[in-house]
């Protein structure tokens, strides 16, 4: 080879990534460089540093899906400037939202089936905030009707995620969020009743609370407001926060009443990127028919051409987790979706099983079926004789990657700390009996090492998803 050509072919040839400039230096953290770099290289650092990050399948603590099959992939992909909001330019995934509407308005068993109202959202908390504003208007434009005082909203809830606070204050409603009690860990009807008076823009029940994972009893809660309309006349909306269990009772409790079939129930939010199986980033909220959602919510835009209703606290939004969701109701089917979250919850029972075995925990959920979602909830035994507390639990499993969260109850049950693991597709009894080996190794260690000082909720504030 000529020399000018060796000459010429290094000239041309690019620095390793690790022997590049670029990785000589320590990047600007808080400070926009001046110059370009490198993207290969920059793609790498970004990269290295998301590795400090914990490993997702190993969380337990959420309730959001961490796998991700290689078609979404490509599908979130293809959608990357695909935005939800314009519907103009994009009528074909506005098509694609309004199938995965209908499709949710039949499996909740709308009187409008197909044709009810209902748009996606970001997630369950976007999707809880529409349904409570609707709740809220629906009350007010009632109490103006009737020339009453609508300046002393309320609302009553059960021990609700964080979500349903945020709304109280930001709307300005008095949140009376039933206590719970060490025995009673979910709102109950008797416990609810007293809560409720002419100002109760409705109440809010959960399919799934985030602390235990159990079902609250909506239909029991429809009959105690039933009965109330009888002996009082007061008539009381209900709103089901269906987060994770609007899309695992429909397949694996179907004998549970919680949805549409109850004619008090007006509305119900769910994550599609929890047990929906859509990848982070949707949500849904559905109303039982049209005349449930005020007029005066909807807004029309013609900016992006073409008349667009619009009901959502965002506007642009990506509209590759909507066209996710459209891609899992039609690969997985009522058949797959049974299947994978039937086998969650097997995991589930066998989890429960092997912790029980340990005879130092009680159970306070155990993530049956008919009962809640594939959670599984446990406290230590009050008799138990050991020294670590559920918070070293909780850090020690953490130093092998698994997070398995620790934390007290909410108002009035502060006593009770709970550990809860969270099983999610992805998590099956293969990795689960590799969890069970480390809560032996974990267990093992504090058998034979002294314990300094016991960890507090403070020390060890691992994410819980309760919000608080
Ligand atoms: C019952 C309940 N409602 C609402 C939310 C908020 O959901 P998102 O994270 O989708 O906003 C959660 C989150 O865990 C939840 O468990």
């Amino acid at each position: 080879m000529a020399l000018y050509q060796a000459k010429e072919i290094k000239d041309n040839m690019e620095d390793s990534i690790f022997g590049s400039i670029d990785s000589e230096f320590i990047l600007p953290k808080y400070r926009m460089p001046e110059g370009e770099s490198e993207p290969s290289v920059i793609l790498e650092v970004v990269k290295d540093e998301l590795f400090l990050d914990g490993n997702a399948r190993q969380n337990l603590a959420t309730f959001c899906q961490t796998y991700e099959s290689k078609e979404i992939r490509e599908l979130m992909n293809l959608s990357i400037s695909k935005n939800m909001i314009d519907k103009d330019e994009y009528p074909q995934s506005a098509e694609i939202e309004r199938r995965c509407v209908a499709m949710l308005g039949n499996l909740w068993n709308s009187p409008e089936g197909g044709n009810c109202s209902g748009t996606s959202t970001v997630g369950s908390s976007e999707a809880c905030m529409l349904g409570g504003m609707a709740m809220y208007y629906r009350w007010k434009e009632k109490r103006e009707k009737e020339g009453k005082d609508t300046s002393k909203p309320n609302m009553v809830t059960g021990p609700v995620q964080v979500c349903w606070e945020k709304f109280a204050r930001y709307w300005d409603i008095e949140l009376r969020q039933v206590p719970m009690e060490p025995d009673r860990l979910y709102m109950t009807p008797e416990s609810m009743l007293p809560y409720i008076d002419e100002n109760t823009i409705g109440v809010v029940t959960t399919l799934g609370l985030t602390f235990t994972g159990k079902y609250e009893p909506v239909e029991e809660i429809c009959k105690a407001l039933d009965q109330l309309e009888k002996d009082t006349g007061l008539s009381i909306d209900v709103h089901v926060d269906g987060a994770s269990g609007a899309f695992l009772a429909p397949f694996c409790a179907p004998e549970i009443k919680w949805d549409f079939r109850l004619p008090r129930v007006k509305s119900i939010s769910t994550s599609g990127h929890k047990f929906g199986l859509a990848p982070l980033g949707v949500g849904w909220v559905l109303w039982r028919d049209h005349s449930q959602l005020p007029e005066k919510l909807i807004f029309h835009v013609n900016y992006l051409g073409g008349d667009m209703t619009v009901f959502q606290l965002n506007f642009s939004r990506p509209a590759g987790q909507v066209i996710s969701q459209y891609y899992q109701f039609l690969r997985l089917g009522m058949d797959g979706y049974r299947k994978i979250h039937g086998n969650c919850y097997k995991t589930a029972a066998y989890l429960a099983e092997e912790i029980n075995k340990f005879g130092l925990f009680d159970i306070v959920f155990d993530g049956n079926p008919h009962d809640g979602i594939p959670a599984i909830t446990w406290q230590l035994k009050k008799d138990a004789n050991v020294k670590f507390n559920l918070y070293d639990f909780a850090d020690k499993l953490r130093s092998r990657g698994w997070l398995v969260p620790a934390y007290s109850m909410p108002a009035n049950a502060e006593s009770v700390v709970v550990q809860r693991i969270l099983v999610r597709q992805g998590f099956g009894m293969d990795m689960a009996s590799l969890l069970i080996d480390e809560f032996k190794r974990t267990l093992d260690f504090f058998n034979t090492h002294e314990i300094g000082a016991n960890m507090t909720a403070q020390d060890s504030a691992g994410f819980n998803h309760c919000g608080k």
